[in-house]
């Protein structure tokens, strides 16, 4: 089929989206997708410690090697102070310019402790993805109030959300392929 990287978009040990990765990956999983799951907790801050863009970085380059090799992105991100979380920010200022994102398709699912399902965050984070040439994929999935509306065995526990979630990993799966 094709490869996938689900991205983590936050460094906060147990976080709630690295729950949301995870089931979401087995989704596509069964779907017969090769979905790796990628962490902003493994990204490695301290290499950049001193603003050194444009040089050589091993370790930056090692952590972004697997995900941009990937056919296609899926990014779960959570809203910090109505927006996306500052580390994720720092993975894109060190993406390789221009190519990194050109045609990629991408895929977004927000989730939130608050009432709005980090409709802000991934909509800010689109604006970013889309100024780096992404393929955002429209259909995008919002999980307000996670910690009541997710269950890490059975996914989103509102029905109707839950066919939101299956309808986007179904029509992500064929715009992918589409585009291949
Ligand atoms: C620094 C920080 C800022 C946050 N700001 C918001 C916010 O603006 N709105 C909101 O609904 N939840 C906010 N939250 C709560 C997160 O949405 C909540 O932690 C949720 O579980 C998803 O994030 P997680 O993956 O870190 O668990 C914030 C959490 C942190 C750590």
């Amino acid at each position: 089929m094709f490869t996938l990287a689900i991205i983590v978009g936050t460094d906060r040990p147990n976080s709630k989206s690295h729950l949301m990765a995870e089931y979401v990956q087995g989704l596509y999983s069964e779907r017969g997708v090769d979905a790796q799951l990628f962490s902003m907790a493994d990204f490695p801050l301290g290499s950049v410690v001193g603003g050194p863009y444009g040089k050589d970085l091993p370790e930056i380059e090692a952590f972004q090697r697997p995900i941009l090799s990937c056919d296609a992105i899926l990014f779960v991100i959570p809203e910090y102070n109505g927006s996306f979380p500052g580390v994720l920010k720092v993975f894109i200022d060190y993406l390789p310019f221009p190519e990194a994102f050109k045609a990629m398709p991408i895929a977004y699912i927000g989730i939130s402790a608050g009432a709005f399902g980090s409709l802000r965050a991934v909509e800010q984070f689109q604006m970013v993805a889309n100024y780096r040439n992404a393929f955002s994929y429209p259909e995008r999935v919002f999980v307000s109030r996670f910690n009541s509306n997710f269950s890490a065995e059975t996914g989103l526990t509102v029905p109707l959300q839950q066919e939101l979630l299956i309808s986007q990993t179904n029509g992500f799966i064929d715009f992918v392929q589409r585009m291949q």
